[in-house]
């Protein structure tokens, strides 16, 4: 088992190199290079990364690993390759795809996300689950913002591979990926063992912040401090650096994320309509439970000022409201 570890790892560099030299030095690689430099990766990030290209031939990984002597039904149940349907051996699992190593917190590569560069699906293909690759329990580009998230005792939480290069271009070196919205308590572990302080940067679409939602009582059951940034426009985080550059995005992006209760408010306010007497009591009563809900009082008077200003209710009630809901959710525990 830990021979066969040892050896899939081994293919894994070896795979890795393969398709960043592919992109730097072949003719097949240059419309790939071309592909990223249109969206903002120059060569020093693809580096940083280890972006490469995998070609669009059915054989260039399997017959270099054949020919290294890789033993190819173990190079299929990782991952890099693929058994023909007819049993007649093997074909390359990723073709024609602009290749994201994913690595572990070592720094070695432990599987892929290939990326079309045109329509098709799926739009990014990842390595399967393996012994070495675990999705779930896996943070992307963990391994190089370690140090700054450790130093700041802050890491930003993305969805994708994109959003992580850009952002880190932007000088946002403490951000990972979740490859998708799909957190699960493990990464809420892992995350809270480097640092204290969560940002979720997930995309602004729907998905995106329902994910960010939901990402709230995991994190925080896992002992994290969480903020969300909100980007508008339905942008995800590498579109918005696209559009308004690094320093509006670090700017007003990142450095304005909210605290969570802050953007629960704000998340299910969208479901009242203001203007209507009865929907705004509904909704400030309804902001009064989850800011009741709070444990420290200082944040519990300091959410309810600002409910109570904004709408130009009294201090005064609103607090007895929320009293008597500290006293009712007392008794039903
Ligand atoms: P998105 O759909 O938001 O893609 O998925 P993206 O990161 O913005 O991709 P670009 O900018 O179009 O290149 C977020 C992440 O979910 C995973 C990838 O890790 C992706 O970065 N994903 C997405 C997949 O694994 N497979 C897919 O087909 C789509
Ligand atoms: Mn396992
Ligand atoms: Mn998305
Ligand atoms: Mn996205
Ligand atoms: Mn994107």
């Amino acid at each position: 088992e830990s021979k066969e570890r040892a050896k899939l790892l081994e293919a894994y560099e070896l795979a890795d190199k393969l398709y960043q030299y592919i992109l730097h030095n072949t003719e097949q690689g240059k419309a790939a290079k071309q592909y990223l430099m249109g969206r903002g990766i120059t060569g020093k990030l693809m580096e940083t990364f280890g972006i490469g290209y995998a070609p669009s031939r059915w054989d260039t990984l399997v017959n270099l690993l054949d020919k290294k002597q890789f033993p190819l039904p173990l190079m299929e149940q990782g991952g890099l390759i693929s058994a023909k349907q007819d049993g007649t051996g093997y074909v390359d699992k990723f073709r024609d795809r602009v290749m994201f190593p994913i690595r572990d917190w070592k720094g070695q590569t432990i599987a892929f996300g290939g990326r079309l560069m045109g329509d098709g699906q799926p739009k990014y293909l990842n390595s399967p689950e393996s012994m070495l690759f675990h999705k779930s329990r896996t943070l992307y580009n963990l391994h190089a913002s370690r140090p700054q998230i450790r130093k700041m005792q802050e890491i930003v939480l993305f969805e994708g591979y994109m959003d992580v290069i850009r952002s880190w271009d932007a000088g946002v070196t403490n951000g990972v990926a979740t490859m998708g919205t799909a957190l699960t308590p493990e990464h809420a572990e892992a995350i809270r063992r480097l640092a204290e302080r969560v940002t979720v940067a997930y995309d602004g679409d729907n998905a995106g912040q329902s994910a960010a939602y939901k990402s709230i009582p995991l994190l925080e059951n896992a002992g994290c401090q969480v903020k969300i940034a909100v980007i508008p426009g339905g942008m995800d985080p590498d579109e918005y650096i696209a559009n308004h550059g690094s320093e509006r995005f670090v700017r007003e992006v990142i450095e304005t994320a909210v605290p969570s209760i802050k953007y629960k408010l704000l998340y299910f306010r969208k479901n009242y309509r203001m203007q209507e007497d009865g929907e705004r009591l509904r909704y400030i009563q309804q902001a009064l439970r989850l800011i009741a809900g709070l444990t420290s009082p200082i944040e519990r008077e300091h959410y309810v000022k600002d409910l109570t200003s904004e709408f130009r209710y009294s201090y005064d009630s609103a607090m007895q409201t929320l009293n008597e809901i500290r006293l009712q959710t007392e008794k039903n525990s």
